[in-house]
C-alpha cells in the first residue's frame, strides 16, 4: 500500500516513517515528515544518493540488451553521485546555470510567452479549447535550457519524447514489452548524446576540459535534459491547473496584493512535479524512532513534507506568502540540492505573470492526468475553454478535448504506485 496514496486524499493520515513494499516486493522506508526528510537529505554519509536513478521495475535481459546495443551507461554523475568527483562536476553545471545567466534570459522568455499567450487568447475568444500543456508549457524549459547550455542539434519533440521515456523507464511500474519500447527510445537518444559529448562545446567542452571522462559528460547531459526540461514543464502545467481553481489568488495577482514569487513558492510546496526522491542507507542507523538497516531504500515523500503541519500554517490551503510556504523541499536539500532551482523559478514567474490572466473565465475541459510513477507527476494535458465563448471548431495548433488515451494507463494497480492520479489531489 505504499504510494497508492498518490491517489488518496492528500490529508489521509500517514505515519512519520513507514515500511512499504513496492509492486515487485521490494521494501522501502517512506519518510513523510518535513524534519525527517530534511535530516536524511542533509546527511549524505548515512544516506547516500547512489540509488537516485535506479530503475524501480527491474529491467529484464531483453531491455538490457537493447540498452547495451546503444552502449547505454549511466555512471554516477550528479544526482546519483556520492563520490569525490561530484562537487567538481556540479560546479561546472552550476556555472552554466548561474543566476545571472538565468536572469539574462528573462526578457527573451517573457517575449516568447507573451506571444504564445496572444495566440491562446485569440483561440479562447473564438470559442476553441486550448491545451496549456501542449500549446504552452511542454517545450518552454527546453527552449530556455538550449540558450544556456549547448545541446545536440535535435528536434524539440525528440528530446521531450526521450526525457519522458527516461522518466517512465526508471520510475514507473512497467511490463516487459513497454520496457523494451522505452529502452529503445532512451538508448537511441543516448547515442546522440554520446556523439555530442565527444565534440560539443559549452558545458560538454567545459567538462571535458576539466578532465572528466566521456561517460561523465554524457551522464551530465542526460540528467540535465531530463531534470531541466520535464520537471519544469510538469510544474508549469500543474501550477496553472491549480491556479485555475484559485480565483482569490488570481484576483490578488491582478490587484498586486499577491506577489508572483510567493505564488511560485506556494505552487512548489503544494504541486511539486517531483513527488518523492530516494536515498539508500549506507550504515545501520535510526530515523526518528525507526531502526534502519544498511542498504534500505529510503523514499523521501517531498510532496507530503511540504504539507507538514509542523512547518506550514495552513498546510492544504494555497496561501502565497503564508508562514512556512517557502520551507518546502521540492528542490531537495544538502549537497545534491537542485542546481536548476533559480531557472525553474524564473520560468514559473514569467508564466504566472503572463498566463494567469488567461485563466479568468475559463472552464477546465480536461484536468491533467498523471500516470503511475514513483517520482514524477508527468501530467499529459490541461485543456481549457472560455466559458460563454461561442463554440468553434479547432484551428491549427490548438487542441480539442479528448479522454486520456487508454494506452497510457497502466493495466494493474501496483502497490507502490498510485493508480492514475487526477492532479490536485494526488501528491
Ligand atoms: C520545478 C522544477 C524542478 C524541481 C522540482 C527539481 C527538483 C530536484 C530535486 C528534488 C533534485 C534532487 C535533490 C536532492 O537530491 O537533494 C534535483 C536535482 C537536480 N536538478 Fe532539479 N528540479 C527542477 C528543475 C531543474 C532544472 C530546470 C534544472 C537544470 C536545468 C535542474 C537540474 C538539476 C540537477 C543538475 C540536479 C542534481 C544536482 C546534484 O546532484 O548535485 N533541475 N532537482
Amino acid at each position: 500500500m505504499l504510494l497508492r496514496s498518490w491517489a488518496e486524499p492528500v490529508d489521509a493520515p500517514w505515519p512519520d516513517v513507514a515500511r512499504v513494499a513496492d509492486h515487485v516486493g521490494v521494501e522501502h522506508l517512506v519518510v513523510t515528515r518535513h524534519a525527517l526528510v530534511r535530516q536524511v537529505l542533509a546527511d549524505p554519509v548515512t544516506y547516500r544518493p547512489d540509488n537516485a536513478l535506479d530503475a524501480v521495475t527491474p529491467m529484464p535481459v531483453a531491455a538490457l540488451r537493447i540498452l547495451a546495443t546503444h552502449r547505454f551507461r549511466l555512471p554516477p554523475t550528479l544526482a546519483n553521485n556520492g563520490g569525490p568527483r561530484h562537487p567538481a562536476i556540479r560546479s561546472v553545471v552550476a556555472d552554466a546555470l548561474h543566476p545571472a545567466r538565468v536572469a539574462a534570459q528573462r526578457p527573451w522568455l517573457t517575449a516568447l510567452v507573451s506571444d504564445r499567450v496572444a495566440r491562446l487568447d485569440a483561440a479562447l475568444a473564438a470559442g476553441r479549447s486550448v491545451d496549456l500543456y501542449a500549446d504552452l508549457a511542454a517545450d518552454l524549459p527546453l527552449l530556455v535550457l538550449a540558450r544556456l547550455v549547448e545541446l545536440p542539434d535535435a528536434p524539440v519533440d525528440a528530446v521531450t519524447r526521450f526525457a519522458r521515456a527516461a522518466l517512465e523507464l526508471f520510475w514507473a511500474p512497467l511490463d516487459a514489452d513497454r520496457q523494451q519500447v522505452l529502452a529503445a527510445e532512451v538508448g537511441r537518444f543516448h547515442r546522440v548524446l554520446r556523439e555530442f559529448a565527444a565534440t560539443g562545446g559549452g558545458l560538454a567542452g567545459d567538462l571535458r576540459a576539466a578532465g572528466h571522462p566521456p561517460d561523465v559528460v554524457v551522464g551530465a547531459l542526460f540528467f540535465l535534459l531530463v531534470a531541466g526540461q520535464e520537471t519544469t514543464s510538469q510544474f508549469l502545467t500543474l501550477l496553472l491547473h491549480r491556479l485555475a481553481g484559485e480565483p482569490a489568488v488570481r484576483a490578488g495577482l491582478r490587484a498586486g496584493t499577491v506577489a508572483v514569487a510567493d505564488v511560485v513558492e506556494e505552487g512548489l510546496r503544494l504541486e511539486p512535479p517531483i513527488v518523492t526522491w530516494r536515498r539508500v542507507a549506507a550504515v545501520d542507523t535510526t530515523l526518528g524512532a525507526t531502526a534502519v538497516r544498511a542498504g534500505t531504500s529510503v523514499v523521501l515523500w517531498l510532496a507530503r513534507a511540504g504539507r507538514d503541519p509542523a512547518t506550514v500554517e495552513a498546510p492544504y490551503a494555497f496561501r502565497p506568502g503564508q508562514r512556512g510556504s517557502r520551507r518546502h523541499l521540492a528542490f531537495g536539500a544538502g549537497a545534491h540540492r537542485c542546481v536548476g532551482d533559480q531557472l525553474a523559478r524564473m520560468e514559473a514567474a514569467v508564466v504566472v505573470e503572463r498566463v494567469v490572466p488567461l485563466l479568468d473565465g475559463v472552464r477546465v475541459v480536461r484536468a491533467p492526468w498523471c500516470p503511475d510513477n514513483l517520482t514524477f507527476r508527468m501530467p499529459d494535458a490541461f485543456v481549457v475553454r472560455r466559458a460563454g465563448a461561442p463554440r468553434a471548431t479547432a484551428g491549427p495548433g490548438l487542441t480539442e478535448p479528448s479522454a486520456a488515451p487508454a494506452a497510457k494507463r497502466s493495466s494493474g494497480r501496483a502497490a507502490l504506485f498510485g493508480a492514475e492520479q487526477r492532479s490536485g489531489s494526488s501528491s
